[in-house]
């Protein structure tokens, strides 16, 4: 780190960035020598929605990763079931919370991949998101979504009331 700051100080890097996550990313976002966290984030996987809040009050960017939590809300049985044995049980997790918090009830019309997204630039203090994606139409459908910005705010409240409850059931399953 003491040569990245170096480094930074005669201009050879103009920005630094890590991808963190906790429980680390608290102790990183305290050294104060980032400019920029990687973390993931979305509406299915929420336990960093408060490290995004202390980056920006330190003065850091983030940029989110797995916003739209890898596709799993969209994702066919079969593929879920060919995923390596380590990422199952989370990615069925998430899954689960979707059903469990009745989000297809606040969609309101839209895709569940724009909510996925747009919940995920809701957050007040995230500076961008990174979506991944192989599929042209994929990619035009997410700019589209995009383009929308912001969920509206009773929509919002409404799903994190809903993603509230069903996470705390989850955990106390
Ligand atoms: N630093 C790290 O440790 C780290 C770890 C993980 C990821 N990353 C980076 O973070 C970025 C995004 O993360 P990610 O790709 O893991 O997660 P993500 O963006 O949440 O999810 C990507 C998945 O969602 C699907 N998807 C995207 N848009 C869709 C749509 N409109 N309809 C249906 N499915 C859709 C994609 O499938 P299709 O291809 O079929 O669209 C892909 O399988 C990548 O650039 C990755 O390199 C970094």
């Amino acid at each position: 780190m003491a040569e990245l700051v170096a480094l930074q100080a005669e201009g050879k890097i103009r920005f630094l960035g890590m991808s963190g996550t906790l429980p680390n990313l608290t102790d990183h976002i305290a050294m104060g020598v980032f400019d920029a966290f990687q973390i993931p984030y979305s509406a299915l996987e929420r336990e960093h929605e408060t490290p995004i809040h202390d980056a920006a009050k330190a003065g850091a960017g983030t940029i989110i990763r797995g916003g739209v939590a890898r596709g799993v809300p969209v994702a066919a049985a079969e593929v879920l079931e060919r995923l390596p044995e380590q990422f199952r049980g989370a990615y069925a997790k998430r899954r689960d919370l979707w059903d469990e918090a009745g989000l297809d009830e606040v969609l309101d019309g839209m895709s569940r991949m724009e909510f996925m997204l747009r919940f995920t630039l809701s957050h007040p203090d995230m500076t961008t998101t990174i979506v991944g994606t192989a599929n042209p139409r994929h990619l035009a459908d997410n700019v589209a979504a995009a383009r929308k910005g912001a969920l509206p705010a009773d929509q919002y409240a409404e799903a994190k009331r809903r993603l509230d409850v069903a996470a705390k059931a989850q955990a106390a399953a």
